[in-house]
């Protein structure tokens, strides 16, 4: 498998070069590669204690070849494999099979991802599905998220009717090894199960079962995206400072997110393929930096607003705001790297308006389009990263997806939040269980009375003509 080179391009970001001088100086960026190589040790003795397991999924090699061998035999039984999560136990998933071209899943079966609980989708979903060759993982590290147990519970009756007591054999569970609803159902009715590591936070867990399972069962060569993984981190623990890129993206990052109050995190992602990884990077950016902090009796609120879009098509929708709109952004593009194919131009007319098209290819206008809109943004001195997989295949992706979760965490720990937690998520879903009457969340019932009084509506008539 070839290698490539992930390169990364922060020329912009840098007050030198910067044509308003609104970049990082020198002396900001060393003092933040200090602070950053400091945390980042810190970083390293929670990975054994503490809630940042994630750094060691990539190591989990022999459980990973389980897996792989697992998925091989479900899938001579089974030729669908729907996800049942939502969350951080879904988007990583979605993230890595849309970033990987089809060629490298020839072999492998048909993933659905069902990560909400929109019934029209979900029946829309259901009817292209023969139950009686699918085989549903049902993942949820906690075990007790309602979109998550609802989705199941309405599974089961399906397969209940479908396939009478043989349902049980199309379970595959994914949750805590202990604790949780989900690890007691299967206990109790005897599915197979694959752990979640409990110091692995869900939006970190992809390169765990969680992610891992449905990935082999797609095709995805898991043991390179690990590799790739393991890359990354050999990277991160032996390169000093500046030649660290986790170290280096993170001082970046913060500084612009802290020092000059940059709000926007807008990931502009060329490639089609990246939908889905921009969607992951979101999550994984605003929910574990989203954070209030408490210092001396006073509530900052800390984050940046993640805004995913693809290029070049966003150029024509988000561009004019990114140049004269607010200069509250910083900006990430993600290059396309090496196209498989490619078509050559041919104008119908030799007119001089698209003589310049002659003899291009799509990718050579692709990349200019891209070149130009960093070029674009950069004349207006807006901070602009590049970074780039020089080939999308299994380890490129592993090494780019365990970069961002290290830059993540990192970033946390430079502005002072934990990354880790998210408990402005839990309240909302305790907002939902009492609101359905679950005993256990009565005490929100309160907060909700309270929300549900109307002060202002508008109702607009429809039918009135
Ligand atoms: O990153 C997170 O922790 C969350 O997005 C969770 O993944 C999400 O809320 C789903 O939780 P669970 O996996 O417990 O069902």
């Amino acid at each position: 498998m070839k290698k490539g080179v992930l390169s990364i391009d922060y020329s912009f970001a840098l007050k030198d070069l910067n044509r308003f001088g609104m970049g990082i100086s020198h002396r900001d960026l060393k003092a933040g590669l200090a602070l950053g190589a400091k945390k980042n040790k810190e970083l390293f003795l929670e990975r054994v204690s503490g809630s940042a397991g994630f750094y060691s999924l990539p190591y989990f090699e022999k459980e990973t070849r389980k897996i792989s061998r697992f998925a091989a035999s479900l899938r001579r039984r089974f030729d669908t494999l729907v996800v049942l999560g939502i969350g951080g136990s879904a988007l990583g998933t979605s993230a890595v099979m849309g970033a990987l071209p089809e060629r490298t899943r020839r072999k492998g079966g048909r993933v659905l991802v069902l990560d909400n609980v929109d019934p029209d989708a979900f029946e829309k979903a259901v009817a292209t599905l023969d139950l009686k060759s699918t085989v549903f993982n049902v993942i949820s590290k906690s075990g007790s998220t309602s979109e998550t147990l609802s989705q199941f519970f309405v599974v089961t009756g399906l397969l209940k009717r479908k396939v009478g007591d043989r349902w049980k054999e199309h379970i595959i569970v994914t949750t805590d090894p202990e604790k949780g609803l989900l690890r007691n159902l299967a206990g109790k009715y005897g599915f197979l199960s694959f752990p979640v590591p409990p110091s692995v936070g869900g939006r970190f867990s992809v390169l765990s079962p969680v992610g891992l399972l449905p990935l082999a069962f797609a095709g995805v060569n898991v043991g390179s995206l690990l590799e790739g993984a393991r890359y990354m981190d050999g990277i991160n623990l032996g390169t000093e400072k500046e030649a660290n890129p986790v170290v280096l993206l993170a001082a970046i990052y913060a500084h612009f997110m802290e020092d000059t109050r940059k709000n926007t995190f807008v990931l502009f992602a060329y490639s089609d393929f990246f939908v889905k990884l921009s969607d992951w990077f979101c999550q994984l950016w605003g929910e574990s930096l989203g954070k209030e902090k408490k210092e001396g009796g006073r509530i900052d609120s800390i984050g940046q607003t993640p805004v995913g879009v693809i290029g070049v098509t966003a150029q024509h929708s988000q561009l004019q705001l990114y140049m004269e709109g607010p200069d509250d952004k910083v900006y990430t593009f993600i290059g396309p790297g090496k196209f498989r194919k490619d078509y050559s131009i041919k104008p119908l007319k030799k007119d001089e308006s698209v003589l310049f098209l002659s003899g291009k290819k799509m990718a050579d206008l692709f990349r200019a389009e891209m070149d130009a809109t960093i070029y674009s943004l950069a004349s207006k001195g807006r901070p602009v990263i590049v970074i780039e997989p020089h080939v999308r295949n299994e380890f490129a992706i592993g090494a780019l997806i365990f970069l961002f979760e290290c830059v993540t965490a990192l970033t946390g720990k430079l502005l002072g939040v934990n990354p880790f937690d998210q408990p402005g998520v839990e309240y909302g879903k305790k907002l939902t269980r009492a609101m359905l009457g679950d005993k256990m969340s009565i005490k929100f019932l309160e907060d909700i009375e309270e929300f549900r009084k109307v002060r202002g509506r508008c109702e607009i008539n429809l039918e009135a003509n």
